[in-house]
């Protein structure tokens, strides 16, 4: 790594934002305000959500509000999960996270089953890094050096505006999907920058990426459902927690922050699959003067922990993502990359210890 470099390109990177963003004082209130503009998204061609993938069924979301009891911790599945944890390097830039994900009863179909998690893209049109690192991926699944059953991407496909998805950007996750046609997306908060998140599911869709914001599927494989619920952003979204959910089937839910699991959120949930932090790279800045000046001290979610266990049934985990901004002093603990997590049963990892 030639890290002076890095340095430099990141420092003006910082400088540029600067001068573009002056002299407004508050980032999050120049995104409320371009909300409620003109260009507001109803007047964007919005994606049919209702549509069916073929095998699989698109169903209601909510029906009522559901109890939330305290947050129960279980340590030993907790240090399973961290055992199985391996990391190595796919380019010089990304990285790659494994781990095996315990799951009680898990049905034997789903055994094995393998997803490829991605979040915190942040294609951006004046870069061709982050779909160079993207292409690495795809040219890594078209070798099937790993087969994926399922491709989840946990929001922040963007940086700035819908122009980010330029024709390289959406190239590369239309490779992944032709490897992979399970692939399934929600918003994160920069997809509503540029204020029209349904022009980045309308491109989405059409790289075979689906839109599950507040909707899920149910899959089914070799007799063995499989649910996966969308929840849209907590911050510029309308997240909503889903109740009509299956409990003695397997649930999964993707989001772009922690932060949109409410106190209503219901226990049948087996895993979260979340992002947004980038593993407390913001962090870097909290407190100085450049973090106020973005408005970004309070734009972390409140969880810290990459893996934890929100109740006795539901673990969580936050995404590293494959964006890196301002400093590079992340990457010597940890690496931009995507996530691979094999789901497996509680008790074998358990029965490893
Ligand atoms: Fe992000
Ligand atoms: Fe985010």
């Amino acid at each position: 790594m030639n890290f002076d470099a890095l340095l430099a390109e990141q420092l003006e990177m910082v400088r540029s934002l600067k001068q573009r963003l002056s002299p407004s004082p508050n980032w999050r209130d120049r995104i409320l305000s371009v909300l409620e503009g003109p260009w507001a998204p109803e007047k964007a061609d919005l994606p049919d959500r209702t549509r069916a993938l073929p095998g699989h069924e698109k169903g209601a979301f909510r029906v009522g509000a559901r109890g939330y009891d305290a947050a129960v911790q279980r340590q030993t599945v907790k240090e399973a999960i961290g055992e199985s944890e391996r990391l190595w390097s796919l380019t010089p830039w990304t990285s790659v996270y494994e781990y095996e994900v315990p799951i009680a009863g898990l049905p034997k179909p789903l055994h094995g089953l393998t997803i490829l998690h991605l979040s915190d893209i942040h294609f951006l049109k004046s870069s061709d890094r982050p779909w160079k690192e993207m292409s690495r991926v795809a040219e890594y699944l078209e070798r099937g050096e790993l087969q994926v059953d399922l491709i989840v991407l946990s929001g922040d496909v963007i940086t700035k505006n819908p122009d980010d998805l330029c024709h390289n950007s959406l190239r590369q996750l239309r490779r992944l999907s032709a490897v992979c046609p399970q692939a399934f997306m929600v918003h994160g908060n920069h997809d509503y920058h540029g204020h029209v998140p349904a022009i980045i599911s309308k491109h989405l869709e059409g790289v075979g990426f689906y839109d599950i914001n507040n909707h899920h599927v149910r899959l089914t494989i070799d007799g063995a459902p499989l649910n996966i619920y969308g929840i849209d952003d907590a911050y510029f979204g309308r997240p909503e927690s889903p109740s009509v959910i299956a409990p003695g089937e397997t649930n999964i839910v993707l989001t772009h922050n922690l932060d949109a699991i409410r106190e209503d959120f219901p226990q049948e949930v087996d895993l979260i699959l979340s992002g947004h932090t980038h593993w407390g790279e913001v962090k870097f800045f909290d407190g100085s003067k450049a973090m106020k000046w973005w408005g970004y001290t309070d734009n972390i979610n409140r969880h810290t922990k990459h893996w934890d266990m929100l109740t006795d049934r539901t673990r969580s985990y936050v995404h590293p993502g494959l964006a890196r901004y301002y400093m590079p002093f992340k990457e010597l603990r940890h690496p931009p990359g995507v996530a691979v997590h094999t789901l497996v049963s509680d008790e074998r990892v358990l029965s490893n210890q």
